[in-house]
């Protein structure tokens, strides 16, 4: 990418489209960067500008509390009869939300298809199964009940039914969006474990095992759910392996966002915001799980870190999410893991690039104390703070608990799409954050 525009005063700020995307000779890196990035457009902006041009618009309508589920049944009568119901592996059925929808569906009249089996990281073949089940029956509306996993891939149902070409090309491999005029699904979510944001925005991520390729499609707004249910007390249940990871999935999007651009941005603020809380209700929920205060600011917190709100204004960094995803794709490692087990490496390797944005990390979202101190020294105080934290909520702290090892370092590299926020990497640089992690 192009350096920041750098001139004196003049207020003038451009939008410039990262056409360097199409000259990376990798379909998939170049095709998850751009799903970690969220726009096809990066805000360019010099030191006196808070804003760049963009647009923003959410359409997903929240219905939140304990009580929410209550909403469905309205929620309901806006679509036709035929209901397609998405979930996950049974843990809807161990904790008794299943019936509790199934019963709501047979009062509201709705004919319900059952579409179970979405698995973690979902499959292009679950994707293909799910067209034909959504075809065949004609459904009216996806009912996604789950996490992230279920929920991107109600999207990639409702983009992919009626079309006639093959999906995955078309969407992931070559990352085109739906048709002006095609006909798409609606989406309601009920949402069981927090992290991903999936709830309210047009992310889709899509695992082929034959192509060895995860890909993360960010579809327009005509694929983001029209309503979400967010009841806090459904992700008591979440393994807490699993709710760390989320937790710190949620603090990594935040900091993806943050990490960039040096001008003063509202986006920022809302974002130290976010961070604290999620600091702070982390601390409680990690020791009483089924804190509902707790749990509850959770929640509203991961929904508005992946929302886009955030990034708005700001070119933003992504590389943990770069890394975390190799690893991933080369060992199959829960995302959120391999995001912990990158960040502390990467964050020490980029911090004298980013320098005054540490300093205010460490000030406004850890209360670090600077008197007497060099900015260098209240930078790393931050970033040690974040690894403390770290390590309180029990997240993986080496690349090493998640798979990674001498010898697939390289492999790992070759699969890191390079670019970054304060510092751009080069695959060197990424083999000496890797070696780091370890
Ligand atoms: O399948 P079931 O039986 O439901 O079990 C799930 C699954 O095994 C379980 N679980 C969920 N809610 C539960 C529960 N177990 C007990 N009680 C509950 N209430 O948790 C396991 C993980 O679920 P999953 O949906 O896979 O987790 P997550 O929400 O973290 O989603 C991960 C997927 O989202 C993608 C990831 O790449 C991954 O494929 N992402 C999507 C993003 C987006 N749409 O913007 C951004 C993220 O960075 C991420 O890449
Ligand atoms: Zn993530």
């Amino acid at each position: 990418m192009a350096a920041l525009l750098q001139t004196d005063k003049i207020t003038v700020c451009y939008i410039e489209v990262v056409i360097n995307f199409i000259k990376t000779k990798c379909c998939f890196l170049k095709n998850l960067f751009t799903f970690f990035v969220s726009l096809p457009l990066v805000l360019k902006l010099n030191q006196t500008i808070m804003f760049g041009n963009f647009s923003y618009e959410n359409p997903t309508r929240l219905h939140f509390g304990e009580q929410s589920l209550d909403c469905l049944k309205q929620e309901l009568s806006n679509y036709g009869e035929t209901v397609m119901l998405s979930y996950g592996g049974g843990s809807i059925k161990r904790t008794g939300l299943y019936d509790k929808v199934v019963s709501i569906l047979s009062q509201a009249g709705k004919t319900i298809i059952e579409d179970a089996g979405v698995t973690p990281n979902p499959t292009v073949e679950k994707l293909y199964e799910g067209c034909r089940i959504a075809k065949e029956n004609n459904v009216d509306l996806i009912l996604a009940v789950g996490g992230g996993s279920v929920c991107d891939y109600a999207k990639g149902v409702a983009a992919s039914t009626w079309i006639d070409e093959d999906p995955w090309k078309k969407y992931y491999l070559d990352y085109k969006d739906p048709d002006t005029d095609a006909k798409i699904l609606p989406i309601g979510c009920i949402l069981t474990m927090v992290g991903t944001g999936s709830e309210m925005n047009g992310g889709s991520v899509i695992t082929n095992h034959s192509q060895k390729l995860k890909i993360g499609k960010v579809f327009d707004s005509r694929l983001m759910p029209k309503f979400t249910i967010l009841d806090p007390t459904l992700t008591f249940t979440v393994p807490k392996y699993q709710m760390v990871a989320g937790f710190f999935d949620i603090m990594s999007h935040l900091m993806e966002q943050y990490f960039s651009n040096d001008d003063d941005n509202t986006s920022d603020y809302l974002n130290e915001g976010l961070m604290r809380s999620l600091i702070h209700s982390s601390r409680i929920a990690v020791n009483n799980p089924k804190n509902y205060e707790a749990r509850s600011n959770i929640m509203w917190t991961a929904t508005w870190a992946l929302n886009t709100l955030v990034g708005k204004g700001k070119t933003q960094d992504w590389m943990v999410h770069m890394i975390g995803q190799a690893i991933g794709a080369v060992t199959d490692a829960t995302h959120g893991m391999t995001l912990a087990a990158v960040s502390i490496p990467y964050y020490k390797y980029i911090i004298d690039d980013g320098l005054p944005k540490f300093v205010r990390f460490a000030k406004n979202v850890w209360n670090i104390n600077g008197d007497n101190k060099s900015e260098k020294e209240i930078a790393l105080e931050g970033v040690a703070a974040l690894e403390n934290w770290m390590r309180e909520i029990g997240v993986a702290m080496k690349a090493s608990e998640v798979g990674l090892t001498e010898d697939n370092i390289e492999k790992v590299a070759d699969a890191t799409f390079l670019g970054g926020g304060y510092k751009k990497l080069t695959r060197d640089d990424v083999i000496t954050i890797l070696k780091q992690s370890l």
